[in-house]
């Protein structure tokens, strides 16, 4: 595989300074030598770099950094769609505002290529705000209502060919404000929080969403957040949550994705660099960026996990 590493120091979706060194640490931490070691092609294109912000308000007085984030999500669609006629993108982030730029750029090329797209998130978070439903005002805290095409998002770009719930799995949620939780009712997203976790474990949820992406031909954008994870293995991010997925599981997760042949495209999100300890969690997260390209420890025949 020919993987495009693109830099996105976001910082501005969230109020914790350090994001921006996100793409730094993952550069740090072999990122490249990594992916390379396991046979692909890699080509770091740098950091993307936005244009000046604009003027632009909103009525919602909690939200904040709006101008800056337009500017990104503006220069991360074109990158991203611009890397997926050539490889296969891997973000690295910076917050997940950033998501709300990468995904309407998988939007954008799919409606090129004309193939459904789908959405795997991982994270403790829903991210299903609205620039009016927010009360942090954090915009790390939208993308996935964004790319739902969900009204209240004056005066951000609309987004290119909402995708359908059907479209998007959730993984590891387990924090949900009240107005994610009523905008996410009516919709068809599977969310797979801690309690299905816990009851059917990871596997036989990932395989079905697997098997329709398959099905139908889409492509696969996976968006993972660090607090995925538990915060006693990757303490580097701002919004810790307890309760997060095990090591092992999150290796799992990433080698039944490689498994499937089906991820086109990859966000590395929230990793707060000025918060790890001893670069362990930006180490772990290129070790599983590594189990998804394809690292395992035995060969053993590709099973039908779809
Ligand atoms: N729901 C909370 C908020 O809107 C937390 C969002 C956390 N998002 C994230 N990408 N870490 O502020
Ligand atoms: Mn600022
Ligand atoms: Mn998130
Ligand atoms: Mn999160």
């Amino acid at each position: 595989t020919h993987c495009i590493l693109l830099g996105a120091p976001v910082d501005e979706g969230q109020r914790r300074p350090g994001c921006l060194m996100g793409p730094a640490a993952y550069r740090t931490a072999g990122l490249t030598a990594t992916l390379a070691a396991l046979g692909h092609s890699v080509e770091d294109r740098g950091d993307v770099r936005p244009a000046a912000p604009g003027t632009q308000t909103c009525a919602n007085p909690a939200v904040h950094h709006l101008p800056e984030t337009i500017a990104w999500t503006d220069a991360l669609r074109e990158a991203t769609a611009a890397a997926l006629t050539d490889g296969l993108p891997i973000i690295m982030g910076g917050d997940h505002s950033l998501a709300l730029g990468t995904v309407a750029g998988v939007a954008a090329h799919a409606a090129r290529v004309n193939r459904p797209q789908f959405v795997i998130w991982l994270d403790a978070h829903s991210d299903f705000h609205t620039i009016e439903s927010t009360t942090s005002g954090n915009l790390h805290g939208t993308p996935m209502a964004y790319a739902c095409g969900l009204p209240g998002f004056d005066p951000m770009p609309a987004f290119p060919n909402p995708i359908p719930g059907a479209n998007i799995c959730m993984f590891g949620i387990r924090s949900v404000d009240p107005a994610e939780h009523a905008a996410m009712q009516p919709t068809d997203i599977t969310v797979n929080d801690m309690r299905v976790l816990d009851e059917q474990g990871i596997v036989a949820p990932l395989r079905d969403f697997l098997n329709r992406v398959r099905t139908a031909n889409g492509l696969l954008h996976v968006s993972l957040d660090v607090d995925f994870l538990d915060p006693s293995i990757a303490p580097a991010v701002g919004t810790t949550v307890p309760g997060g997925t095990t090591f092992r599981e999150a290796h799992l997760v990433m080698e039944l994705l490689h498994e499937s042949g089906l991820v086109t495209s990859l966000d590395l999100v929230e990793l707060n660099p000025f918060l790890d300890e001893r670069g362990r969690t930006a180490r772990l997260m290129v070790d599983l960026v590594g189990s998804l390209m394809g690292r395992k420890v035995f060969d053993r025949p590709t099973r039908s996990y779809g």
